[in-house]
């Protein structure tokens, strides 16, 4: 089997972060991401998942994240993270290398026992996802019927699963846990501040989204989108800020909270492309395999997932090939372009 490493793209990107997706549905169905209802038929095993992450960490992947849609969904996640914490500790397994394993959630099934069971499994780190602090912008935001009393519900269960997620060891000041919001303008902006407030409590790292035209059903158009210095400047009147920068690789651009209590980061994919480094391979939870957010179609590995040499060989083709660099290619005038959904892709 070939290690010659680093593979890189067209563009001289290596590979840095297996994004799997372990189910295509939610239990929220917020408007921007309008996840499917249906999960794809044949969705891979906890073999052929464990495959592709072997192989990915062979290629140069150092960080493995979980998502979804709603990856607490799957009675998948907790017998996957345990094979993938006992690969970790075999010295001679290429997932030796694997540095963090993450999870992307809404945080809504984030129980005690659940979080306590994630971090007895070994997951690293999680980030939760909640738009609004206020019930009527969350339950707007959530896609939720019933208007700001579902919406505080929402925001009740996420405050609870970020409370088990601490109690279990994830610890925000060490980057354990971070918060993830979509700001739409007009929609929930004015829930910047109350968010920096719920997080700054928490010692939590805040990210602020631009919202993407990812997808062909949540019909996006550039005024729904506050650009990230805008965001960064309201939070800053309130709280001064002091750029700490983006990491190479990285999707955020970091922010210090002058009076100590933390750091914010914001995701500015529209106004601030950052595929010059983008170092993520997504993998669906059925197989097909994504370079880029915004791809039409992907890449079925079925085929080649009945061994690993075959495997390796079509992951290094298919990242050796990229060249895809969306973000920066943006042409509003092709709107009408199609894309992969979100919750199926795992963002
Ligand atoms: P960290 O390891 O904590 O930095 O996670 P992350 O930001 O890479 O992942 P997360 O799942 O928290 O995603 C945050 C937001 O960034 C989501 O809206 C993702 O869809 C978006 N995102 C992640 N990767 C990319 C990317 O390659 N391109 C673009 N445009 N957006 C991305
Ligand atoms: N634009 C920006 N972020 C989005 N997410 C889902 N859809 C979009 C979109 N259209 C976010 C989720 C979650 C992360 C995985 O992606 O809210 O935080
Ligand atoms: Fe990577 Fe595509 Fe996002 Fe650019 S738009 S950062 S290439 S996933």
């Amino acid at each position: 089997m070939s290690t010659s490493l680093p593979l890189t793209d067209r563009l001289n990107r290596p590979i840095g972060v297996l994004r799997l997706s372990l189910t295509a549905r939610c239990n929220l169905a917020c408007p921007y991401c309008c996840p499917d209802v249906e999960e794809p038929p044949g969705l891979l095993t906890l073999e052929q998942q464990m495959r592709v992450i072997r192989v990915a960490t062979r290629l140069g992947a150092q960080t493995l994240r979980l998502t979804g849609g709603e990856p607490l969904l799957s009675r998948r996640l907790l017998p996957l993270l345990e094979a993938v914490a006992q690969a970790r500790r075999d010295r001679s397994d290429p997932m030796a290398g694997l540095q963090a394993v993450a999870l992307t959630s809404n945080g809504v099934l984030l129980s005690e026992p659940m979080a306590r069971a994630l971090r007895a499994a070994g997951l690293d780190r999680i980030t939760i996802s909640l738009d609004a602090a206020e019930g009527g912008a969350a339950a707007r935001m959530a896609g939720l019927q019933g208007g700001a009393v579902a919406g505080e519900r929402l925001v009740r269960q996420v405050q609870d699963g970020i409370a088990a997620a601490c109690a279990a060891g994830f610890d925000p000041s060490r980057g354990g846990l971070k918060l993830n919001a979509v700001i739409q303008r007009g929609i929930n902006d004015d829930q910047l501040l109350p968010l920096a407030a719920l997080a700054r409590q928490q010692g939590m790292e805040l990210r602020l989204i631009e919202y993407m035209d990812v997808g062909n059903r949540n019909q996006w158009t550039l005024d729904q989108v506050l650009p990230a210095a805008q965001m960064v400047e309201r939070i800053h009147a309130r709280w001064p800020l002091e750029p700490l920068g983006r990491p190479r690789g990285g999707t955020a651009r970091r922010w210090r909270y002058g009076d100590g209590a933390g750091s914010i980061g914001v995701i500015a994919s529209i106004s601030e492309p950052f595929c010059g480094d983008c170092n993520r391979l997504r993998v669906t939870a059925d197989g097909q395999a994504f370079t880029c957010l915004f791809s039409a179609e992907g890449t079925d590995l079925k085929p080649a997932l009945a061994s690993e040499l075959q495997l390796e060989q079509a992951m290094r083709q298919l990242w050796q090939r990229r060249q895809d660099r969306y973000s920066e290619e943006r042409d509003p005038a092709a709107a009408a372009s199609t894309h992969a959904e979100m919750a199926y892709l795992g963002g």
